[in-house]
């Protein structure tokens, strides 16, 4: 198995093929003075698995893997792994005429029958890997958050979901270490704006963690944070899988009270404290 690591998974392609037991090849990426991207996989890959590990948060990160995916023709098997699925929260027409752009790009993806099998880390919506052409299996970086706080020893942590979206994953956080755990009802006023409606919870001298999939904005995180802190919570800790922490996230989470962010590494950031590399090791090697 030879790891390719994406311009944007570079810090996990390498945990991974350190788990491996390897090196992730050396590639050359660049952008042409007009915005074009340039790849290049350094290393032969005749009569080997390779592996593509990019995460597609920007536009950008999907014409990386779609070269990488050209690049690495001569091996003998195409394993795409993705650790973050950007687009995936379009994943209908909520409108006439919009484009399912999560379909769009899982047809790009899986467009030639090069691509032999991928994997995506926790899908905003699972039903989208029905959207791919080739086998694509889900991976669950849940439990791994909840394994993080009963680590960090967080007193008799609440596991709170900021919808009730949230609900699955908040319960895979919390079931395997018997923590408490419960949802908050959330509105989306526009892009960035949210109201959390209150609910009874006894969050009262207790220390919260709020557990979302993605932060982006952080808009949803800081509003369940400031209710969480009204019901006089006592330390507030934010956990999700996909960090994006777009704009003013971060001051906006810390603003809102909140003492530590956690986040995994399949989007690469400062808070990406919890590796998802050796998952997804161990399933590649299964
Ligand atoms: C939405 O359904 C997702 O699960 C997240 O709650 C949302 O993407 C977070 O976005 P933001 O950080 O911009 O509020």
């Amino acid at each position: 198995m030879k790891i390719i690591p994406g311009v944007s998974s570079q810090v996990l392609a390498t945990r991974i093929a350190a788990e491996l037991g390897g090196e992730a090849c050396l590639c050359e990426y660049k952008k042409f003075p007009d915005g074009e991207l340039y790849t290049r996989v350094f290393d032969g890959l005749k009569d080997e698995e390779a592996i593509v590990v990019q995460s597609l948060m920007a536009d950008t990160g999907l014409i990386s893997l779609l070269q990488l995916i050209d690049a690495v023709e001569e091996a003998h098997k195409t394993t795409v792994v993705i650790p973050y699925l950007g687009y995936a929260r379009q994943d209908k027409r909520f409108k006439p005429g919009e484009a399912i752009s999560s379909r769009a790009i899982a047809r790009g993806i899986s467009f030639a029958g090069i691509v032999d099998k991928i994997y995506v880390v926790n899908v905003h919506n699972r039903a989208v890997l029905e959207y791919f052409d080739v086998e694509t299996r889900p991976l669950d970086a849940a439990p791994l958050i909840g394994d993080y706080i009963a680590k960090r020893r967080i007193a008799r942590p609440v596991i709170i979901g900021p919808d009730e979206g949230a609900r699955e994953l908040v319960k895979a956080v919390a079931a395997p270490h018997r923590f408490e755990y419960d949802v908050l009802e959330k509105k989306r006023i526009s892009g960035d704006e949210v109201i959390i409606q209150p609910k009874e919870l006894s969050v009262e001298a207790k220390n919260v963690v709020i557990v979302d999939d993605i932060i982006s904005t952080g808009g949803t995180i800081a509003e369940a944070a400031a209710m969480i802190k009204a019901r006089e919570a006592n330390e507030i800790y934010v956990a999700c899988i996909h960090g994006l922490f777009v704009q003013n996230a971060t001051l906006r989470i810390l603003n809102a009270g909140v003492k530590e962010i956690i986040a995994t590494d399949t989007i690469e950031s400062i808070f990406s404290t919890i590796s998802v590399a050796k998952m997804i090791a161990d399933e590649l090697t299964r």
